[in-house]
């Protein structure tokens, strides 16, 4: 078969997702490889898929909204999102989903009952959160630092503030897809308010993965399940593993192939 994947981003080095997907294929006795590609220049995305015959991609940051603009189709709920981290070749076209979307639902699944939630941030994740969210029933608030990106938002239909026009209520669960705690010690939000928040809810979940974050410890603190990214990331690759093979193997293969691969990082 001799199937070639990849992934786009930059900076790229540090993506586990080689490693989930490699493998997985060898497990599954599939003649396949998947690499990393450094892209400096998202522009190039769709040229250096077909310069160099990928069978399928995922695209990581910061790509996901530009790679979505230079496919031929967009397939799911990436048409809402307007950012794909998956792509596969059918007759020479280049067709986008988005797997982090429903990934993420799959990793709250365990959580039940919730009906309102509160997404800290309003980059690509946020955007993809908030939809499969919305899709799946919940009334989703968007709170993030500043102003300009919360505009998609508010013209997709969602209640969204900026701090400044902010003010408290109570969330079944509070998401933090900003990147604060994934390289510092910083919360994503004012203590006092965030403590507030924490309080009156259920549940807490970070989108960044194999890390405790102070967001994650605050959640702890005040003794709310909580939980990482890690089960996202997986539920994202299994999906999208499923997606380059258009479904043929067993969905409960990849994932406990995956699984294993996740507990070989250090
Ligand atoms: N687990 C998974 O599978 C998975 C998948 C995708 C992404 N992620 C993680 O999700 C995170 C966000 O990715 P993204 O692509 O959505 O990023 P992004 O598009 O760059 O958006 C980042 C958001 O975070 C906010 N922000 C950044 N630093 C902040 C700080 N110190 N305090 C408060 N807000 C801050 C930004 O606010 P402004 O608008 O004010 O700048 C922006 O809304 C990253 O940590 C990434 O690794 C995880």
């Amino acid at each position: 078969m001799n199937k070639l994947f990849t992934i786009f981003g930059d900076p790229i080095s540090h993506s586990i997702s080689p490693l989930l997907h490699n493998f997985t294929l060898n497990s599954l006795g599939i003649d396949g490889c998947y690499i990393r590609t450094h892209l400096k220049d998202g522009n190039t995305f769709r040229d250096t898929f077909f310069n160099n015959k990928f069978d399928g991609a995922n695209i990581t940051v910061p790509f996901k909204e530009v790679a979505f603009t230079q496919c031929d189709e967009i397939r799911g709920i990436a048409n809402e999102i307007k950012a794909i981290n998956t792509v596969i070749k059918r007759d020479d076209k280049l067709i986008g989903y988005n797997t982090d979307a429903p990934g993420f639902y799959e990793s709250i699944r365990e959580f039940s009952d919730i009906k309102s939630a509160l997404i800290l941030g309003a980059g690509g994740t946020a955007k993809a959160i908030a939809n499969i969210l919305r899709a799946n029933g919940i009334k989703c608030t968007i709170l993030n630092r500043s102003h300009p990106r919360i505009e998609y938002f508010i013209k997709s239909g969602f209640r969204a503030y900026s701090w400044e026009d902010f003010k408290v209520d109570r969330f079944d669960i509070i998401i933090n897809t900003t990147s604060a705690g994934l390289k510092d010690d910083t919360l994503p939000l004012k203590k006092k308010l965030l403590t507030e928040l924490i309080n009156d809810t259920k549940y807490c979940i970070d989108v960044i993965y194999n890390k405790q974050t102070p967001f994650l410890k605050m959640a702890k603190k005040y003794k709310k399940p909580y939980k990482d990214g890690s089960k996202m990331l997986l539920f994202q690759a299994v999906l999208a593993f499923d997606i380059f093979f258009d479904n043929r193997y067993k969905k409960d293969d990849i994932e406990k192939y995956m699984k294993r691969a996740f507990k070989l990082l250090p």
